[in-house]
């Protein structure tokens, strides 16, 4: 639902604890974007980012072994979250700085082990068209 919400250049950041379900998150919001093969889909945590070719290219970060925001611009993160694709970062809660003053932040968290509380919230005038949209979705499935 929300991978066909989004548009090239949207950054979202991801929160969450280990085994929350980032990847899991991302892996949906792939497939939403019409990337065919969700097994392609992992926690880029050694090699910084991952990138997967949906209807636009998916830039999928992960910050876990990220020790300082250096390493984030480093790889020129920047250039990907001003670039023709959507970032998605995984504990983009050690790497805040790094992120563009605009951003939709999503927080997962654990309430059983087949259950999960996933608060989407957002930053800056750019997301409130997605949050609007988002919203009259949901309120279908209920
Ligand atoms: N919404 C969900 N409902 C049920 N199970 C889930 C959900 N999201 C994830 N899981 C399960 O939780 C496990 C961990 O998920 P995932 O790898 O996505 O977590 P993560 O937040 O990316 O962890 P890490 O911090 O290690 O990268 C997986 O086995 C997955 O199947
Ligand atoms: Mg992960």
């Amino acid at each position: 639902m929300i991978g066909s919400l989004l548009k090239a250049g949207d950054v979202v950041a991801l929160i969450g604890q280990l085994g929350a379900g980032k990847t899991y998150l991302t892996k949906g919001i792939a497939e939403g974007q019409g990337v065919k093969d969700r097994k392609e889909v992992t926690s880029p945590s050694f090699v910084l980012i991952k990138q997967y070719m949906g209807r636009m290219p998916i830039y999928h970060f992960d910050a876990y072994r990220v020790k300082s925001p250096d390493e984030m611009y480093d790889i020129d993160c920047v250039g990907f979250f001003w670039g023709e694709g959507i970032s998605i970062i995984e504990w983009a809660d050690k790497v805040m700085e790094c992120l563009p003053d605009d951003f939709i932040k999503i927080t997962i968290e654990t309430v059983g082990q087949m259950s999960r509380d996933i608060h989407v919230s957002y930053q800056g005038e750019r997301y409130k068209s997605f949050m609007e949209e988002l919203k009259e979705r949901v309120k279908c499935l209920k």
